[in-house]
């Protein structure tokens, strides 16, 4: 995981660096670090916690020069503490590094390293890198880095800057992302393309096996044969920069207020006629990858394809997907969903199904992303930059562009009647202005949860479609608030869970299949015997029906649809919660909003 930027142009580096890295702190916001190169000395700065934490370290005076390198940190191997922080120094400062992804066989090289007087300062997997490529140089640092990349397995993503090479960046890749930036004071290289694209007129993605030298005039591609590439630039220009709403106190609440916005962007943006050849290939059977979020997303896919056509799908975790042996027989047609298109299982898993022949279309946020690159065709959704850690404007967009597809499928199929597949689309095009009525819960969800906010735990119910929301609601909750919750089928709860229920425990019950109220509502009179606290989403044809401490009541609509607009209480309750518990709700602990590790 991680974020890492470089930097060789005109402008102090110790500035474009710490804006790049406060663009990149949704990959990791464990400890941040800077190394700058004047030339002749290496300055270094890291510090463990927030870049804020940096910023007050680095000493302006001392931090000069136009070429560095810096980097966010997710912990994988090691606490997050200062010295675990990168850059990492080689031996007497040489060299500096930073690191995205996992170097597998560190332990073996550091004992190499020690049989050769080097020994490690950090509990990373990182920093072996750094020693490596000073253990190497023996007047090239080109030659150096590729030769110490030789003997690392894993993934990575690095920035090297060294003593040796006035302002001289090197980028290198290998199943972590990484692109390199062209602006009018500057060269960059970047995890990703939101870090810098404020700064950047083109851009062009390494691949997988390819290293980059940067300096401020200059930029040249190397494979890691050593032969020079020649490669060309695309334009950023059309990238979205994700900016909080006026007064608004968080990336999660002015996301979860985009929700419309993004719907009506998305289903505007629907490839029909695209969508329409690819579904009328021959495709035997579906197959759907995700993680988190994205595989919540992935489920209504599921749902909507049984009710709607009949037809069977298979979801997967796509870590899980990878543990099991998947046949890739009967013409799949596999579709990744993923927000950011870099998440490594995600990404695996895709490898995995077109490695045993199958066709793969991604649903994706970001287009200049390593999924869209890799599959056969996408669905963008066209939410700009989601910036908190917890999904919202995106699930909300993954579900629209899924729904809208297993209609394209009911058509091609002729598994739904005309007239039918005509009020299903009318509907499908009213869920912006329904998910805007949703989005005027805010002040209601508001004082629900500043008086549910203690709960010691919230299982959030449901049936069929509704059951596959909740699952969202409670993934929802449980990362931004830290409130122990799970999700459960309603029907199932009497097979057991019932037994937690208690004074302080609360049931969120969805309920939006009016041929399932009256056996929801009995789950809900169920939980309450139990002295459990009960909030119940509904549509607004059946409120009344539930005897819920707090009734939610949202906009009528074919129950296949309603997750895209039950997701928005459910965000807001869990935004409120966390909120009112003294939680961070754009960067909760423990987690990264992009997960680039398997
Ligand atoms: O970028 P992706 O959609 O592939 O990310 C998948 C999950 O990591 C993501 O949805 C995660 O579960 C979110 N934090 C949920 O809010």
């Amino acid at each position: 995981m991680c974020g890492i930027v470089g930097y060789a142009g005109e402008e102090e580096a110790v500035r474009v660096l710490l804006k790049g890295l406060k663009n990149l702190e949704y990959r990791g916001y464990d400890s941040s670090g800077v190394a700058i190169a004047d030339g002749t000395h290496l300055f270094l700065e890291k510090k463990a916690g927030r870049i804020e934490n940096l910023e007050r370290a680095i000493d302006p005076n001392a931090a000069k020069g136009t070429c560095g390198i810096g980097h966010t940190r997710w912990a994988t191997h090691g606490a997050a503490t200062d010295e675990n922080a990168h850059p990492f120094f080689s031996r007497y400062a040489k060299f500096a590094v930073v690191h995205n992804g996992i170097i597998t066989n560190y332990l073996a090289l550091a004992r190499f390293l020690g049989e050769r007087g080097v020994f490690l300062t950090s509990d990373t997997d990182s920093e072996v890198v750094a020693h490596l490529i000073d253990y190497y140089y023996t007047g090239d640092v080109l030659s150096a880095t590729l030769r110490a990349v030789k003997d690392l397995n894993g993934s990575f993503a690095l920035g090297v800057v060294s003593v040796y090479e006035k302002d001289v960046v090197y980028g290198v890749r290998k199943d972590s992302p990484l692109v390199i930036g062209r602006g009018k004071k500057g060269n960059f290289i970047c995890s990703d393309l939101s870090g810098i694209s404020e700064d950047c007129e083109d851009f062009y993605t390494l691949a997988n096996g390819e290293i980059v030298r940067l300096t401020p005039r200059e930029i040249r591609l190397f494979g890691f044969d050593g032969k020079e590439r020649s490669f060309s630039f695309e334009k950023t220009s059309g990238l979205d920069l994700a900016k909080k709403t006026e007064g608004a106190e968080s990336f999660m609440l002015s996301e979860i207020r985009e929700v419309p916005t993004s719907l009506a962007m998305t289903i505007e943006s629907y490839p029909e006629e695209e969508m329409k050849r690819l579904l009328s290939g021959k495709i035997g059977r579906f197959c759907l990858i995700g993680c988190g979020s994205a595989y919540h997303a992935a489920l209504l896919f599921q749902a909507a394809m049984r009710e709607l056509c009949g037809v069977r799908t298979e979801a997967y975790v796509a870590s899980e997907f990878l543990t099991e042996r998947w046949d890739p027989s009967g013409d799949p047609l596999v579709i990744a969903v993923s927000q950011s298109g870099e998440t490594a299982d995600t990404l695996q898993a895709v490898r995995k199904a077109k490695s045993g022949g199958a066709k793969v279309l991604c649903v994706c946020n970001v287009r200049a992303s390593s999924l869209v690159r890799l599959c056969d065709a996408a669905l963008i959704t066209r939410c700009g930059v989601e910036r908190a850690v917890a999904a919202t404007k995106t699930y909300a967009a993954q579900a629209i562009h899924l729904l809208r597809l297993a209609l394209t499928y009911a058509e091609i199929s002729g598994k739904m009647k005309n007239e039918e597949l005509a009020l299903y689309k009318k509907e499908l095009a009213l869920l912006p202005e329904k998910a805007q009525e949703a989005i005027e819960l805010e002040g209601y969800l508001s004082d629900v949860c500043l008086r549910v906010r203690d709960a010691e735990a919230v299982f959030f119910l449901g049936r069929n479609a509704d059951y596959y929301a909740a699952k969202e609601g409670s993934l929802k909750l449980k990362e931004i608030s830290y409130v122990y919750s799970e999700a459960y089928p309603s029907g199932e709860l009497k097979h057991g869970t019932l037994a937690l229920m208690e004074k302080g425990v609360y049931a969120f019950m969805i309920s939006t299949n009016p041929a399932l109220h009256e056996k929801n509502a009995s789950s809900v009179a169920e939980v309450k015997a139990r002295g459990a606290g009960a909030i119940a989403v509904t549509n607004e044809s059946a409120a009344g029906l539930f005897n819920a401490d707090y009734a939610i009541a949202i906009p009528d609509c074919p129950f296949v649809f309603s997750p895209v607009i039950t997701c928005i209480p459910m965000q807001f309750f869990s935004y409120f919660t966390a909120k009112y518990r003294g939680c961070d709700t754009d960067k909760p602990r423990n987690l990264a909003k992009s997960v680039t590790v398997e």
